[in-house]
C-alpha cells in the first residue's frame, strides 16, 4: 500500500487521538518547561512505561515532539500551543474535539447526512444545547474552548471596528463572557448586558467579575429566540452557524424588536468563499462540524445578507478575515 495523502485521511482519526492522548494526560504541559527523560515522564504522569513510550514516538513522527538525545523527550515548536500557558493554546480546542461526547457524535455523521439533523442529535437524542446542562464536563470543554478561541481574535475585533460611541451593548449567546469583557475595554462609556443559557451564563459572570468594573454590565440566563435585551449595539458572535436558516431568521427578527432605530448589529461568523477552493478548507470543513454538532451550517456573504433582510436589516459592510482566521465582522443596519 503506498502511503498516499487518501491513507493519510483514512487513518487522520489516529492523529488526532495521539495529539489528545498527550493534552489529556498532561505530556504536553509536563514538556512545557523543557525536555524530560521518558521514564520520568511516565513516572510524574503515571503512565505505563512502555506505552507513554510508544506514544511519544508517535508524536515525534507527527512532528509535535523531538529526542534531543537518546532518551529524552521534548516538544518541538509544532507541539507547544498543545500547553495550557501557551498564548495561542489550543488544548481547550483539542479537549473539546477529543472527547468522547464529541467522538460519539461524530460516529453519527453518516446518520445526519442521511436523515438531516444535528449527528449530536443521532448519537446523543437531543441537541448540544439542551444537552450541556446534564453533562457539566462536556459544558466546561465546550465553554472553555470557545471562550479560548474568542480570545484568540478580541485584539482583532477591537482594532477592525470603533466601539467608542457604544451605549449599550448586548452580546447575544456571548458564552464565557470573553467577548463582551473585551469590547467593555474599548468602549469605556458602554454598559454591557450578556444573554445566553444557564450554563453560559454562569461562566460569563466569573470572566467579566474578573475583567470589568461592577455596573457596567450585567448577565441574563434565558432564550434568544424568545427576547433579547435592548441595545444600540447587538453581538452575535459564533451563534447564527449554530442554526438553519429558519431558527435564523427568527432570532434576528428578536434582534431586530431590541435593536435602537440607530443602532447596529455585528455578526461574527467565518464566511465561506462563493466557490469551494483549496483556500476554503477550513470554513467548507467547519460547516461539516456544524453539521456534527448543532445542525447548523457555515454561510457565504450573499447567505448573511438574504438572512438578514428577511428580519429587516442591510448589510452594510463585511471586515477582512481577523487574525489569519476565516472569522470576520458582517455589520448590520435595520432597514
Ligand atoms: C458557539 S457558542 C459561541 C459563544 C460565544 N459567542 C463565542 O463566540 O465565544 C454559542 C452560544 O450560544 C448559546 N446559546 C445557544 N442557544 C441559545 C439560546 N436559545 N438562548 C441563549 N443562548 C443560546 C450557547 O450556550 C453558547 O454559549
Amino acid at each position: 500500500m503506498t502511503y498516499t495523502a487518501l491513507t493519510r485521511m483514512v487513518f487522520g482519526h489516529v492523529d488526532a487521538r495521539v495529539v489528545y492522548a498527550a493534552v489529556r494526560l498532561g505530556v504536553a504541559d509536563a514538556l512545557a518547561a523543557g525536555p524530560m527523560p521518558v521514564e520520568k515522564l511516565a513516572e510524574t504522569l503515571d503512565c505505563d512505561p512502555d506505552g507513554l513510550a510508544r506514544l511519544m514516538r508517535a508524536l515525534v513522527v507527527l512532528g509535535l515532539a523531538e529526542e534531543p538525545e537518546a532518551g529524552q523527550v521534548a516538544l518541538t515548536g509544532l507541539g507547544r500551543p498543545l500547553c495550557a500557558d501557551h498564548p495561542e493554546s489550543l488544548r481547550s480546542a483539542v479537549l473539546l474535539t477529543g472527547h468522547p461526547a464529541t467522538w460519539r457524535a461524530w460516529g453519527a455523521l453518516t446518520d445526519a447526512v442521511r436523515a438531516g439533523g444535528s449527528a449530536f442529535r443521532h448519537a446523543h437524542g437531543r441537541p448540544l444545547f439542551d444537552h450541556l446542562p446534564g453533562d457539566p464536563d462536556l459544558a466546561a470543554a465546550f465553554h472553555t474552548a470557545m471562550g479560548d478561541g474568542t480570545g484568540q481574535v478580541t485584539e482583532a475585533v477591537v482594532r477592525a471596528y470603533d466601539f467608542g460611541a457604544a451605549r449599550t451593548v448586548v452580546d447575544l449567546g456571548g458564552g464565557d463572557g470573553t467577548l463582551l469583557a473585551a469590547v467593555l475595554g474599548a468602549a469605556p462609556d458602554a454598559r454591557g448586558v450578556l444573554l445566553d443559557r444557564e450554563d453560559g451564563a454562569a461562566r460569563a459572570a466569573e470572566t467579566l467579575r474578573r475583567a470589568v468594573p461592577p455596573g457596567r454590565w450585567s448577565v441574563r440566563a434565558g432564550d434568544f429566540f424568545t427576547a433579547v435585551p435592548a441595545g444600540d449595539l447587538l453581538l452575535l458572535k459564533g451563534v447564527l452557524h449554530d442554526f438553519g436558516d429558519r431558527r435564523c431568521v427568527d432570532l434576528l427578527r428578536t434582534c431586530r424588536r431590541a435593536i435602537a432605530p440607530d443602532g447596529r448589529l455585528l455578526v461574527l461568523e467565518s464566511v465561506l468563499p462563493p466557490r469551494s477552493a483549496p483556500d476554503a478548507a477550513a470554513v467548507v470543513l467547519s460547516d461539516i462540524a456544524m453539521l456534527a454538532w448543532t445542525g447548523g451550517r457555515e454561510r457565504t456573504v450573499a447567505g448573511f445578507r438574504d438572512l438578514l433582510a428577511a428580519a429587516d436589516f442591510t448589510l452594510s459592510g463585511v471586515s477582512p478575515p481577523l487574525a489569519g482566521t476565516p472569522t470576520r465582522i458582517l455589520i448590520a443596519t435595520p432597514s
